[in-house]
């Protein structure tokens, strides 16, 4: 129970990897904010409470300053501290350079970059006052590599990665760190484009020394062990789980 009597915001918590992350972070003791768009994120709070959890549900655009203002305000109202951000909330951005619509651009950018931003700006006044914290990033592999077609998305997860070691400079005298995780891909897929051509999942899976593709608990593991005291002395760190794909 690494989380007893910490109080957690997890964004993008409605989906599939913030979702395995807000039960892995309630189930080891921590009071979970579900933070997130999706009209769904209600019940599974519910469903959460009803099996003991503690979690609440907050309806959140990551992109708008106010509302991740806010967004804070109501765990620290509910719970009187912060001790971790997972800064989950994403989207896929796909584009070749040449093609991409500014408005495009802008979206991707704006929740995937500009959302993480503001998540580590406004978390660090709740953390500093409780006496510091861990804030978690959701990068990607394709921060660390490319594919073609895909340049709002790789533009994003790559500034992540470097915003992560910058803001852990930033706070790393309060106490706060700051890591990301580099989620490789995913077995809920059903296909998946690799720069101009869709690639069968039998081929994917074959392209991954561990043989299969990512679950989101794997990554809900992850992320909870760099923001647990077990990773106590690491930050600006980015964390690939990707069962050996960028190994190759
Ligand atoms: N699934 C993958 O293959 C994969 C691989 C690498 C990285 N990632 C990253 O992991 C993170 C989680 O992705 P996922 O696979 O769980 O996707 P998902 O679509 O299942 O979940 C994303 C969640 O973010 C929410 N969201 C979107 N825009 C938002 C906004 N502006 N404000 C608040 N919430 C918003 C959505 O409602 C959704 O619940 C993302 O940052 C994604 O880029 C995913």
């Amino acid at each position: 129970m690494r989380f007893t009597d910490k109080v957690a915001i997890v964004t993008g918590g409605a989906g599939e990897i913030g979702r395995a992350t807000v039960r892995q972070l309630a189930g080891e003791g921590a009071k979970v904010l579900i933070a997130d768009m999706a009209d769904d994120g209600p019940k599974i709070a519910q469903e959460m409470l009803a099996e003991g959890l503690q979690a609440a549900f907050f309806k959140v655009d990551v992109s708008k300053e106010d509302q991740v203002i806010a967004m804070v305000k109501a765990a620290t109202d509910r719970w009187g501290r912060l001790d971790v951000m997972v800064a989950n909330a994403g989207i896929g951005g796909r584009g070749r350079t040449n093609e991409t619509l500014l408005a495009d651009w802008e979206r991707v950018i704006g929740i995937n970059l500009t959302g993480v931003f503001l998540c580590s700006k406004h978390a660090y006044a709740a953390m500093k006052a409780g006496g510091g914290g861990a804030i978690v990033n959701t990068a990607s592999i394709m921060g660390l590599v490319a594919v073609a077609g895909a340049v709002p998305y790789t533009a994003a997860k790559g500034a992540v990665v470097n915003m992560t070691r910058s803001t852990a400079l930033d706070y790393a005298k309060d106490g706060i760190r700051v890591n990301a995780v580099c989620p490789g891909f995913m077995e809920s897929r059903t296909s998946v484009v690799v720069g101009p051509a869709v690639v069968k999942m039998d081929d994917l899976v074959a392209r991954h020394p561990i043989g299969r593709l990512g679950k989101p608990v794997d990554i809900a593991k992850a992320i909870a062990f760099l923001a647990s005291d077990d990773a106590a002395f690491i930050t600006g760190h980015s964390l690939v789980v990707d069962g050996g794909y960028t190994a190759v």
